[in-house]
């Protein structure tokens, strides 16, 4: 899809900071670029964004997303293609996951129209930003949080939405070390899993770090009522390759629904890959390992793309996993995606929403 350009209004920042950034080395959500968006949702209504200088904001101790948790955000990425051009990925998708985080946490949703547009304003406005380096991107972050001053408990009445960017590389600057998670939960059916709300990443932070000082990148969450079935791994989705299938847990009102892991489903046949979305228990992946049917495991997400892992850690118990190569579905797929958003191959689907910039 290609577009017009939008007419918000664009205050420019007086001096770029783009020269403070390193872009051999970007590390993932260090820099922001120049300039956001934002806008109000006031009177039961949003107001026209706004590009201004990125810098901090006025805000009350009792804003309400601070006590009460009304804060939702997305992960989104924006690539310079082969033509020059900008492309932003899946914004639709995106779009559609957002509003669903909003209707759970009562907030207001986000016209589509509104969102592309705010989108491809700021992405416009900071493309200079965007890196061009294999495999790097232009994070974008939309952010929706209540600002109304209240100490009661309550819905709020007045909403902020930003839009910030970052240029980056990698998430992960090697495979990663996963460890199942037997004790702490992420999410429960019925509870906010599927919402990327912004306490569903705090909840996640000390079990994380416990795992962390025991050697290992992530947990793997399983689910709320028996540890018995893998969810996703927080930061990402889960996919394993077992018996030459493509196997991934089926979505629930627990697992976010990735955008990463529906693009990934949705090209696997074209590269000749069986997809089984359904229950996946512990204790298949570790007959799988005993049994040597296990050949790949991956986290796919927007900010982590297709991460290979090394070992999965089940019971105690390191399983490890061969180094992917270029004849791994991992690493075809990532191939194919990656040649999709750069215009190096048609976009059958439709996924890329181009902004000419000539
Ligand atoms: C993303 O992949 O965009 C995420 O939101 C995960 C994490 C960086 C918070």
């Amino acid at each position: 899809m290609t577009t017009t350009t939008t007419s918000f209004s664009v205050k420019r920042i007086a001096k770029s900071r783009i020269s403070e950034v390193d872009f051999n080395n970007l590390e993932f959500g260090k820099h922001i670029s120049d300039h956001m968006l934002m806008a109000d949702y006031v009177n039961n209504k949003w107001q026209e964004p706004v590009i201004v200088p990125f810098e901090d904001i006025p805000m009350s101790p009792a804003m309400l997303s601070l006590h009460y948790g009304q804060s939702v955000f997305e992960g989104m990425k924006a690539f310079k293609n082969k033509d020059g051009n900008i492309c932003i990925f899946r914004p639709q998708k995106h779009s559609e996951r957002l509003n669903k985080s909003l209707a759970r946490m009562c907030m207001p949703e986000i016209p589509e129209e509104l969102f592309i547009q705010s989108l491809h304003a700021i992405v416009e406005a900071d493309q200079a930003w965007i890196p061009t380096a294999e495999g790097a991107s232009l994070y974008l972050r939309p952010v929706v949080f209540a600002f109304e001053p209240r100490l009661g408990v309550k819905i709020a009445d007045h909403f902020k939405f930003f839009i910030l960017t970052s240029p980056a590389g990698n998430y992960f600057s090697k495979p990663t070390r996963l460890k199942v998670e037997e004790t702490f939960v992420r999410a429960a059916e019925g509870g906010t899993g599927y919402a990327k709300c912004a306490g569903n990443y705090g909840g996640a932070f000390y079990p994380t770090q416990l795992a962390r000082q025991e050697g290992f990148d992530q947990v793997l969450w399983t689910d709320a009522k028996e540890h018995k079935y893998i969810d996703e791994a927080g930061v990402m989705n889960i996919m394993f390759v077992i018996d030459g299938k493509l196997i991934t847990p089926k979505l629930t009102s627990a697992l976010l629904d990735g955008v990463t892991r529906d693009s990934i489903i949705k090209l696997a046949p074209s590269l000749g890959m069986t997809v089984e979305q359904r229950k996946v228990s512990v204790a298949e992946i570790e007959q799988a390992f005993k049994d040597g049917t296990i050949t790949e495991a991956f986290g796919a997400g927007t900010a982590a793309v297709v991460s290979p892992i090394a070992t999965i850690n089940i019971h105690g118990l390191d399983y490890n996993l061969p180094a992917a190569n270029e004849q791994s579905f991992q690493h075809r797929v990532k191939a194919k995606l990656n040649s999709i958003r750069l215009g190096h191959e048609a976009d059958p689907f439709g996924w890329n929403y181009i902004i000419n910039v000539h």
